[in-house]
């Protein structure tokens, strides 16, 4: 396919971020991947080729490192727009560590604003989450939901991130921002050759499970089913990686093809369904053949009780919806945790 252009993506060798690499090659762009390897594994580079057949443009920089960013972006003075995945992203850690994840989460990002103007980049797409929102009073979420106060550092790092967009679009209307909230990403490209690669004791729903069914955990917990829900655990919207991914692509064809309305746009990136833990063990079960030994825990502290999202703004200005079913998505799971079976098989 013609080649439409470089996007710079900052934490493309990241799990979201290298999704997005592959599909934007599939898409005709030059995906061009900066990450300084803080909490992922260079050789997901070698996944993305075995997916496309190329091997991304890569280089280790750290986006805290402004001196090494403004070099890169003279080498690259061709990137057309960049997608901003490179931060850090655990709650929990967050909390232990805030002025680490202000400091990444922050600087980084004003680091590449500042640069941008110099080498005449206008157009960025965020990695923002449903995580801004808090617990909405209001189900399903729209883009007009209250932000409500963050119960993390991780999630204060988001809500500051999005005003810091906000401000430097409002002071200047050659920058284009499109801000894009995920819900919960979950699963892995159907190839197998990429996917969610925790580092450690998974803290998310999804990798656990599967190290779990995998013999690498002893037992999942559910961490409540006291909660005012069907069946009494936590509801969330979980979305496919892939489909995620491709919704970047819609948002930079949207800002390349000057098709957005404002110089700021905002869009929910989910299913705009709910499902449970338990609903999700379920479902594992149903489309792998495999059971998940699990036990009910007490509640985690910070969970929220219910999410998800209206996802209609998306559909209908990025032309995009979530496609993939439930069932495929986990089974997509269980295959990427089998193939990082036969690559490592020893427990962690
Ligand atoms: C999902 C549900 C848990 C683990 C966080 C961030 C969000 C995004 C995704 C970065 C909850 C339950 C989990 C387990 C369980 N991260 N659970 N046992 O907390 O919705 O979202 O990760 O962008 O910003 O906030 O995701 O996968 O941790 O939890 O019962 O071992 O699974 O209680 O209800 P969460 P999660």
């Amino acid at each position: 396919m013609a080649n439409k252009g470089k996007i710079l993506v900052t934490g493309g060798t990241g799990y979201i971020g290298s999704h997005t690499a592959v599909e934007l090659f599939n898409a005709g762009y030059e995906p061009v991947i900066i990450d300084n390897l803080s909490n992922s594994n260079i050789g997901v580079l070698d996944g993305i080729k075995a997916i496309t057949g190329t091997l991304p443009t890569y280089e280790n920089i750290d986006c805290k490192d402004y001196i090494s960013l403004g070099h890169f972006m003279e080498r690259h003075s061709d990137i057309k727009a960049i997608i901003h995945f490179a931060a850090s992203k655990s709650v929990g850690e967050s909390v232990e560590q805030p002025l680490v994840y202000y400091r990444n989460n922050i600087v980084s990002l004003i680091n590449l604003l500042q640069l941008m103007p110099k080498f005449n980049i206008n157009n960025i797409v965020f990695s923002s989450s449903c995580t801004v929102y808090g617990q909405p009073d209001v189900l399903p979420v729209t883009e007009n939901s209250p932000i409500k106060p963050a119960t993390s550092p991780y999630g204060s790092t988001k809500q500051m991130s999005e005003t810091i967009l906000r401000d430097a679009s409002a002071a200047d209307k050659n920058l284009n921002v499109v801000l894009l909230r995920y819900f919960n990403p979950i699963g892995a490209h159907p190839s197998a050759e990429i996917g969610e690669l925790p580092n450690g004791i998974p803290n998310n729903l999804l990798p656990y499970l599967t190290q779990t069914v995998a013999g690498i955990r002893k037992t999942l917990k559910v961490f409540g089913n006291d909660y005012s829900t069907p069946d009494g655990s936590c509801i969330r919207d979980y979305i496919n990686v892939v489909d995620l991914a491709k919704a970047h692509v819609c948002a930079i064809d949207r800002i390349l093809e000057k098709k957005n309305k404002k110089n700021l746009e905002v869009f929910n990136l989910g299913t705009g369904k709910g499902v449970s833990v338990l609903e999700i063990i379920n479902t594992f079960e149903k489309a792998t053949g495999m059971k998940v030994p699990y036990e009910i825990a007490p509640r985690r502290t910070g969970d929220i009780e219910q999410v998800w999202a209206d996802a209609s703004h998306a559909n209908k200005e990025l032309g995009w919806k979530a496609e993939a079913t439930l069932e495929e998505t986990l089974l997509s799971a269980w295959k990427w945790q089998q193939k990082l079976q036969e690559r490592e098989p020893k427990a962690e």
